[in-house]
């Protein structure tokens, strides 16, 4: 049984083959690959992008999904996370795709099904169809060339992210260059890579950008004096940015004007919609990958 808790459960090989048949998909947009059978999402933290993404690759599958509110699950009367996923498991569904607040959730989850589980984000820990996406949509860019030896500066805070905490596993395993840009609190300790504080310093040297929201509800006391403050040094603006050849992603939600301004997300080097885009083809690949050779 094939799960997918983090970037690591997938050999580079299956990276690859997920690319190339999210390549054709994004060629085709349909295929019925997935008909009969059934996905269960269940979300007991907020998103728009990623259920929405999975859902509805899912149908353009053919599969039928179940989406558990959660607020109204038997969760919010006390029931143990086992006994949900016991009984979620018992209506023998094809996979569960699960969010939870809790780093390490999708990993328990995953020793008491019988199908397989697809992480779509836990805590601070893993969000692996956000970096596949990511990657895929750096790769598109290059227009699928080697991208080796390409620098990619992360943006902000870094240390409460799923999302790169995932993205930093994959784009290294994948030869990219990575340089983490954060102030001294939003910064994970021991990762081996380049950092620094200011992002004037690496700017000239990167060819990509991926900025991240600052996740307010996982800091137990404010760390800085206000979200201008950060965005005065960390926000990715036009003047900023100038010229310069740079890729320009984000993971969404984007804090406007915090994260990066107005003037880039109207920028065309701001790829953020792409990555949207790809978001389906990437997870259709993914869910014929765990439910088909499962
Ligand atoms: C992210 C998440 O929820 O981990 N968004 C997403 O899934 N696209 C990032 C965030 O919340 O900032």
């Amino acid at each position: 049984m094939k799960h997918l808790t983090n970037t690591r459960d997938l050999s580079s090989q299956e990276v690859e083959d997920i690319f190339t048949r999210a390549k054709a998909l994004k060629n085709n947009h349909h295929d019925s690959t997935l008909e009969g059978k059934l996905i269960i999402t269940i979300f007991f933290e907020n998103s728009t992008r990623t259920r929405s993404s999975f859902e509805i690759a899912a149908k353009r599958l053919g599969a039928s999904v179940v989406s558990l509110d959660v607020s109204k699950s038997s969760a919010s009367k006390g029931e143990t996370l086992f006994d949900t996923a016991a009984n979620l498991d018992a209506m023998e569904p094809d996979a569960i795709i699960v969010r939870h607040k809790d780093s390490g959730v999708p990993k328990i989850l995953s020793n008491y099904v019988n199908c397989p589980i697809l992480n779509a984000g836990d805590g601070a820990h893993a969000h692996p169809s956000q970096a596949l996406l990511d990657l895929f949509t750096i790769k598109e860019h290059f227009n699928f060339a080697d991208v080796r030896g390409k620098k990619i500066a992360i943006v902000g805070d870094i240390k409460n992210s799923r999302v790169a905490n995932s993205n930093i596993e994959l784009l290294n395993r994948f030869g990219l260059e990575v340089i983490l840009v954060a102030p001294p609190h939003f910064m994970p300790p021991l990762t081996g890579l380049k950092t620094t504080h200011k992002l004037e310093e690496i700017i000239d040297e990167v060819d990509i950008i991926m900025s991240l929201r600052t996740q307010t509800e996982r800091h137990t006391n404010q760390s800085y004096a206000s979200l201008k403050d950060y965005a005065a040094d960390f926000c990715i603006t036009a003047p900023r940015i100038g010229d310069r050849d740079i890729l320009l992603l984000h993971p969404g939600p984007v804090n406007r004007n915090i994260d990066i301004d107005d003037a880039m997300l109207s920028d065309s080097r701001c790829k953020v919609l792409t990555q949207v885009k790809n978001g389906v083809y990437v997870r259709m690949a993914i869910l014929e990958k765990l439910i088909l050779t499962s």
